[in-house]
C-alpha cells in the first residue's frame, strides 16, 4: 500500500517536471523567438547571407538615394576561425579579377571595420559568390561588403541594428570607389529605398520598403570604375540647375512615400550628373530613348554606370522596355544583360 503510494508521488512528480520543462521551451521558443533565434544564432560558427543588388541615384538623387532590387544578388559565407584573423578563401567566377588581399576586398575592410568598433578579435573565413557584376553600376562592391558585414554581426550575436551596419559597410565602399558612398550599401543591407538626409553627421532615412515597382536594368558589356565616373563630376554648378535639380529630387521623394509612379517618372531628371556620366556610355541617349518609347516610367544611368535603369508599372511592358534597350546596345556591336526584377524590400537575408 505505502509502495504504491510511492510509485504515485513519483509519477506525480515527473508528470510536474515534464510540464514545467514543456512550458519553458514553449516560452523560449515562441514567446521569445528573438533570445531562441540569438542563441542559436550565437552556436552556429557558418552562416551564408544574400545580398541584393542597388539602383544608387535613381536619376536626379546622386549619393543621396538608392534602391534594392531583386535581381542580381551576391552570396557571401562566413565562418568562424581560431586564428583571429580574417581571410577571403574564395571568390567565383574565378576569373574576376576582384581582390582576395583583405586590405582591398570590400567584404573583409567592411568586417574588419565591425570587428574595430566591438573591440573583437574574432576571426572570419569569407567565400563569395559574385552575381552582381563588378564594374557595371549596379552596386557589386557595396552587395559584397553588405553581406559580409551582416553575416557577422548574425554570427556575433546581433551587437548591431541592420541600420548600424551601414557605416561598416561604407568602409569597403572606401576601398573600391575612392568615396564611402552610401546610397549602394545602405539599400543593400536594409532593402527598399533609402535617403541619406546627411553624411556628416550620417542620417538615413528608410523612404520606403513597399515599393511597388519593376525595374529594367540592362547593363551593356563595357566596364565603368566608380573612380573614373566621379572624376567626371563638376566641382560647382548654376543656381538655376540647383533649383531645378532640387525641384526634382523632392518630388521625387513625394511620389517614391506616396507610391505614385507617375509623380515618380515626372521627377526623373537628372540636371547634374546624367549629362556629364552620359558621354561614358555609348548610345546612352539612344538606349534611353527606346525605354521611354516603350512605356518606361522614367530611365537614367544606374548608380555610376555602365548599366541603365528603367521602371515600370508591369512585367510586359519591362520585357518590352529591356528589349528595346537591349536591341539599342546590340546596334552599336554592344553586348548586354538584362535584369528584369521588383523592388527588393527586405534587403540582406540569411540562406542558410
Ligand atoms: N552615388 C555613387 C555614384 C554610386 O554615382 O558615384 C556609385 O555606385
Amino acid at each position: 500500500m505505502l509502495q504504491e503510494k510511492n510509485v504515485n508521488i513519483k509519477r506525480k512528480r515527473t508528470v510536474i517536471f515534464i510540464f514545467i520543462v514543456i512550458i519553458y521551451l514553449l516560452y523560449y521558443c515562441l514567446l521569445d523567438k528573438d533570445k531562441f533565434a540569438k542563441s542559436y544564432i550565437m552556436k552556429k560558427d557558418k552562416i551564408v547571407v544574400k545580398a541584393p543588388a542597388t539602383i544608387a541615384n535613381v536619376s536626379c538623387g546622386f549619393d543621396i538615394l538608392g534602391l534594392a532590387i531583386e535581381q542580381p544578388f551576391d552570396l557571401v559565407s562566413i565562418n568562424k576561425n581560431t586564428l583571429s584573423k580574417l581571410a577571403i578563401k574564395s571568390i567565383e567566377p574565378n576569373f574576376l579579377d576582384l581582390p582576395v588581399d583583405i586590405n582591398k576586398n570590400t567584404a573583409s575592410v567592411a568586417v574588419r571595420a565591425l570587428l574595430e568598433t566591438l573591440g573583437s578579435s574574432q576571426g572570419f573565413d569569407i567565400s563569395i559568390v559574385k552575381g552582381v557584376p563588378a564594374c557595371g553600376g549596379m552596386g557589386s562592391s557595396a552587395a559584397s561588403a553588405a553581406a559580409a558585414v551582416f553575416a557577422a554581426n548574425e554570427l556575433l550575436g546581433k551587437p548591431f541594428s541592420s541600420m548600424d551596419l551601414i557605416p561598416f559597410a561604407m568602409e569597403g565602399e572606401k576601398v573600391a570607389a575612392g568615396s564611402a558612398h552610401a546610397d549602394n550599401v545602405a539599400p543593400s543591407i536594409v532593402g527598399g529605398m533609402t535617403l541619406i538626409r546627411s553624411y556628416d553627421p550620417l542620417d538615413i532615412i528608410m523612404l520606403s520598403n513597399n515599393l511597388d515597382l519593376f525595374c529594367v536594368v540592362v547593363h551593356p558589356n563595357i566596364q565603368v570604375k566608380t573612380k573614373d565616373a566621379r572624376d567626371v563630376l563638376p566641382t560647382s554648378v548654376p543656381f538655376s540647375t540647383l533649383v531645378k535639380q532640387s525641384g526634382n529630387i523632392a518630388s521625387l521623394v513625394h511620389g517614391i512615400t506616396k507610391g505614385d509612379l507617375n509623380i515618380i517618372g515626372s521627377s526623373m531628371h537628372d540636371a547634374i550628373v546624367e549629362p556629364v556620366r552620359a558621354s561614358l556610355i555609348p548610345g546612352f541617349s539612344d538606349v534611353k530613348q527606346a525605354a521611354m518609347n516603350s512605356g518606361a516610367i522614367g530611365c537614367s544611368i544606374s548608380g555610376s554606370g555602365p548599366s541603365v535603369f528603367a521602371f515600370s508599372s508591369d512585367l510586359i511592358t519591362s520585357e518590352r522596355i529591356s528589349k528595346s534597350m537591349q536591341g539599342m546596345f546590340k546596334s552599336l556591336k554592344i553586348t548586354s544583360t538584362a535584369y528584369i526584377s521588383k523592388v527588393n524590400n527586405l534587403g540582406c537575408e540569411i540562406v542558410s
